[in-house]
C-alpha cells in the first residue's frame, strides 16, 4: 500500500502487514474500534469513538477488550518482522488518548510457540455453530489456562455442575434484560447483516436460537436451524478474569483473550462468546460474587470442536490510520 511510512525501523509495507495482523482481532459486533498512529519510534493504538456501542457497552469495557486483542495481534505482527515489542498500556501524556504505545525493544527471532500463534491469527474465527460432542482434553484446558496466565490474567474453568447451572442462569437473565433495552437491540441489528467491511455477516451468524438451548447465544438473525442440529451437551465454558478493575486491566484482559483464542485455534479448538453475563452490570456483579469477589470477570467463552466457518470482513489498513503527530 502506498503512502504508509515506516515505523520502528520497519519499511512501510512491513508496517501495513503488522497492522493488518492487528486488525484480524475479534471485536464486539465486529466494530473494529481501533485506530493507529505511526511515528518513527512508535506505533500508538487508539480507541475509535465513532465505533462505540453506547447501549451494549456503556463503559467501553468491551471496546478496550477488543483493542487489547488487537494489541496482542500487533505484538505478533511485529515479532513476525523480527521486532521485540515493548508495550506501555495507557501511556498518559506520552501519547494522549492512546490505549497503548508500542516501541522497539530490540530484535528477536520467532520461537516455535510464537510462530504457532502467528499462524493461528488468520485461522481464528468466532464459531457460533454447534460443536461436536467431544470433550476438550485436560491437557488442552491446561494450555488455555497457561495462555491467560502468560498475559497476567486468570482463566476460570467452569467444571462444577452447580456452577455451570448458575452461570447458565446468569447468561439467560442478562440475555432477557438486554432484550428489553431498545438501544441494545438497535445496535445488534445495525451491526448485523449486509455491511461492507465490518459487522457480523449472515454466514457467521451461527444457528437460530431454539427453546432447548442451554446457553443463550446472541441472536445475529441466523438462518433457520437444520432439524436435529442441536448444541453440544457439554462445552468447555470458561470465564476470563483480570486481577483488578479498570481500563488498564481491560486492555490487559483483551491481550489475554486473544492469546487464549489463538492457543485454542492452534489446538484445533473453536470458541464463541457468552458476553451478555458481563455486559449487564448487575449480572456481572453477581457473577463476580459467585467467583469469590476478588477476580474480575471480563468475558465468558464456550470452547469445543467446531466445523468450518467463514471469515468476517475487515476494514483496510489505510482506514485505520490517524494523522501523524506534528513533529
Ligand atoms: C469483547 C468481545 C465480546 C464479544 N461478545 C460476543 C457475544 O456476546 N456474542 C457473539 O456471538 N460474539 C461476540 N463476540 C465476537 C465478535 O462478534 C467477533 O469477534 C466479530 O464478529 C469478528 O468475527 P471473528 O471473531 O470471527 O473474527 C465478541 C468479541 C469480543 C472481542
Amino acid at each position: 500500500m502506498d503512502g504508509v511510512g515506516g515505523a520502528l525501523g520497519l519499511a512501510g509495507d512491513q508496517v501495513v502487514d503488522a497492522l493488518g495482523t492487528a486488525a484480524l482481532a475479534p471485536s464486539v459486533h465486529n466494530t473494529q474500534p481501533w485506530r493507529f498512529r505511526l511515528a518513527p519510534d512508535r506505533v500508538e493504538l487508539h480507541p475509535d469513538p465513532a465505533r462505540r456501542l453506547p447501549a451494549t457497552d456503556p463503559e467501553d469495557r468491551e471496546l478496550r477488550l477488543s483493542c487489547g486483542a488487537a494489541l496482542f495481534n500487533l505484538r505478533l505482527g511485529l515479532r513476525r518482522h523480527g521486532i521485540k515489542p515493548l508495550v506501555t498500556v495507557l501511556p498518559g501524556h506520552d501519547a494522549p488518548g492512546a490505549l497503548a504505545v508500542v516501541r522497539r525493544g530490540g530484535l528477536r527471532g520467532l520461537d516455535e510457540e510464537t510462530a504457532e500463534l502467528v499462524r493461528a491469527v488468520p485461522a481464528r474465527r468466532t464459531n457460533r455453530r454447534p460443536f461436536h460432542d467431544v470433550p476438550v482434553p485436560a491437557a488442552h484446558r491446561r494450555a488455555l489456562v497457561r495462555a491467560a496466565e502468560r498475559e497476567r490474567c486468570w482463566l476460570h474453568v467452569v467444571d462444577d455442575r452447580a456452577e455451570r447451572a448458575r452461570l447458565q442462569g446468569f447468561v439467560a437473565k442478562a440475555h432477557r434484560l438486554q432484550a428489553e433495552v431498545p438501544g441494545v437491540r438497535a445496535e445488534l441489528s445495525a451491526w448485523t447483516g449486509a455491511r461492507v467491511d465490518d459487522g457480523v455477516p449472515p454466514a457467521s451468524a451461527g444457528v437460530r436460537p431454539a427453546p432447548q438451548d442451554e446457553w443463550a447465544l446472541r441472536d445475529f438473525q441466523a438462518a433457520a436451524r437444520t432439524p436435529g442440529r442441536d448444541y453440544e451437551s457439554d462445552p468447555l465454558v470458561v470465564v476470563l478474569c483480570s486481577f483488578y478493575e479498570g481500563p488498564e486491566a481491560e486492555v490487559q484482559a483483551g491481550q489475554a483473550l486473544q492469546r487464549v483464542l489463538l492457543a485454542a485455534t492452534a489446538l484445533g479448538l473453536s470458541a464463541s462468546f457468552l458476553s451478555q453475563a458481563v455486559e449487564v452490570r448487575s449480572v456481572r456483579e453477581e457473577l463476580r460474587r459467585s467467583l469469590g469477589g476478588l477476580l474480575v470477570p471480563q468475558t465468558v467463552l464456550r470452547i469445543g470442536y467446531g466445523t468450518h466457518v467463514p471469515p468476517t470482513p475487515r476494514r483496510a489498513v489505510a482506514d485505520l490510520l490517524l494523522e501523524p503527530c506534528a513533529p
